[in-house]
């Protein structure tokens, strides 16, 4: 059936694909099948299917070799792989593990216990879909709010770059230097509850007018907010504005009270906001835009902050 979901099965034993293939089948799944790692790649290209089985032995490309391929892409990553090996050692273990595969299998295969991995392994693939499905939406939601806020192009791709950038400089882990890229991009989506007229106003803002613009911040907590992983990432949204001082908004937090990433961001942002070209005011040079950070030591940022951001970072 048209919405069942797909599964490439690569072995180059006939009569152990026959039998994998028909299984599955039995079990209502749409199957593909290769005899060998590069004819399973070209299938695997083809029709993106939402689950791989691969021998390990096979000559040509091997399913180690065929896991690594996968598993190096950003757009396939998340698709799960199962190696199917006779080799019952660690070694292989480790090999596999090292190559990102999701599972193992041991030949010979027992039906029941088969069948309930796959499923599993499908059940998680499918919440996964879900996730990946709303960091696009966000992402989509804050290419639209740089589309309404008139700011230059790819503005927040670049804030996400640097407080990535500063992330690794403090030897943080790859999870959360993704999340202060992901918080560098999705920092003003809030603006898209802020009228335009607020948002591209040349002159001083009212009172009133600035009440509303600070409202960004609470407003892009709300979309986050379903998103019940993105703790960190809510913080960065809710807090980049906060001034070590105290003088910032939306809490007035002060000094180390305001979370280490939501100050990462928020460098980068200021930084970032004013190298860049906008249609009511010139861009500062790089000096001078170092001048003005420097003169927010102790004020909007926290000095070591500064002094990493300038000497390492920019
Ligand atoms: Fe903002």
């Amino acid at each position: 059936m048209k919405n069942d979901p797909k599964i490439l099965v690569i072995e180059d034993l006939e009569h152990i694909n026959k039998l994998i293939c028909s299984y599955l089948e039995n079990d209502g799944y749409e199957v593909f099948s290769a005899s060998n790692g590069k004819t399973g790649l070209k299938l695997f290209n083809k029709h993106y299917p939402d689950l791989v089985i691969t021998d390990v032995v096979m000559p040509e490309t091997n399913g180690y070799e065929v896991c690594r391929q996968i598993k190096s892409k950003e757009s396939t990553r998340l698709i799960p792989v199962v190696l199917l090996t006779s080799l019952d050692d660690n070694e292989s273990y480790i090999k596999g593990m090292d190559v990102g595969a999701d599972d193992f299998l041991i030949k010979p295969i027992n039906k029941f216990l088969f069948l309930a991995r796959i499923n599993s392994l499908l059940r998680v693939k499918k919440l996964n879909d879900k996730l990946d499905n709303s960091w696009n939406l966000l992402f989509s939601l804050a290419r639209v709010v740089e589309a309404k806020d008139k700011s230059t192009e790819d503005h927040t791709q670049r804030v996400g770059n640097l407080a990535k950038k500063f992330g690794e400089y403090l030897n943080l882990s790859d999870e959360e230097t993704d999340t202060l890229f992901k918080g560098g991009v999705l920092h003003d989506i809030g603006k898209i509850g802020v009228p335009d007229n607020i948002l591209n106003k040349s002159g001083k803002l009212t009172p009133t007018e600035y009440d509303k613009m600070k409202n960004h911040t609470t407003i892009g907590k709300e979309i986050c907010e379903p998103l019940q992983s993105m703790t960190d990432i809510i913080d960065i949204v809710l807090y980049h504005h906060e001034k070590w001082d105290g003088n910032g908004y939306p809490e007035g937090l002060k000094g180390k009270k305001i979370p280490l990433f939501a100050q990462i961001v928020s460098i980068s942002d200021v930084y970032d906001a004013i190298t860049s070209h906008r249609q009511y005011r010139k861009s500062f040079s790089k000096e001078k835009a170092i001048e003005f950070i420097l003169s927010e030591r102790n004020k909007s940022f926290e000095t070591k902050l500064v002094d990493i951001f300038i000497n390492n970072i920019i």
